[in-house]
């Protein structure tokens, strides 16, 4: 692991489902870096403009919220606590209406440079995990270590399911299927800090992988 005391980034991108948050997690916990869940930042705006009724087309009132709201990470224990205006929503920015949602947020480039800066600034304090769809080419593109990791689709279905089944959320697999084929559309096609390897990214396809031959993968690019 790089020492001398400087700060470094590990920046990890992908698609949903490509297993990004469960292995950025593991690393930061292993190396003792801070872990950013950038989605989760995304989440909370997404839930604040739900909550207040905001027009989801009216990128300047989107822009607006985004200047005028205070968004946190906190590490407690092992999670990750996200707080919107001092209240912890972590529980409440997972639902499937909030998931589709999110891409009227994460579209509009005024609320895109908000929470870059946001990242900057957290990621600037001390060695960091980001992870998110936009880290190496556009948050961070002098990071250190660099990973995209995807899963084909099929099998990036199959994951979600099971984990919205382990919380008692009720979609078929199709529906699911359906999902995660109109956020990666959402997440390609955006003209701002679309979802994008950057061509210094390590490419990871973790289809037949588990998660800790891909925690090991990477590892192995860091020590
Ligand atoms: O990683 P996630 O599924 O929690 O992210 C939720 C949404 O947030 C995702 O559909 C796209 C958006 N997002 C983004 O635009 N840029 C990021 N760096 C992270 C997430």
């Amino acid at each position: 692991m790089p020492g001398s005391g400087g700060h470094f980034i590990v920046a990890i991108d992908g698609p949903a489902g490509s297993g990004k948050s469960t292995v950025s997690k593991l690393i930061a916990e292993k190396l003792g870096l801070v872990y950013i869940d950038t989605g989760s930042m995304y989440r909370a705006l997404t839930l604040k403009a739900m909550r207040l009724k905001i027009d989801l087309e009216d990128g300047e009132a989107l822009t607006e919220l985004a200047r005028s709201t205070k968004i946190d990470l906190l590490k407690v224990s092992s999670s990750l606590k996200v707080l919107l205006d001092g209240e912890d929503v972590s529980g409440l920015i997972r639902t499937p209406e909030l998931t589709n949602n999110v891409k009227f947020i994460a579209r509009v480039s005024g609320v895109r440079q908000e929470m870059v800066n946001l990242q900057r600034v957290i990621g600037g304090r001390s060695s960091a995990v980001l992870e998110g769809r936009d880290i190496g080419t556009v948050v961070f593109p002098e990071a250190m270590f660099k990973f995209y990791l995807d899963a084909d689709v099929e099998e990036r279905s199959r994951r979600r399911y099971k984990e919205l089944s382990a919380v008692d959320q009720r979609a078929s697999l199709n529906d699911i299927k359906h999902d995660v084929v109109n956020r990666d559309e959402s997440d390609i096609k955006r003209d701002v800090g679309a979802l994008k390897r950057a061509s210094d990214a390590v490419f990871v396809d973790t289809t037949d992988l588990s998660i800790e031959e891909v925690v090991e993968r990477l590892l192995s690019y860091i020590k």
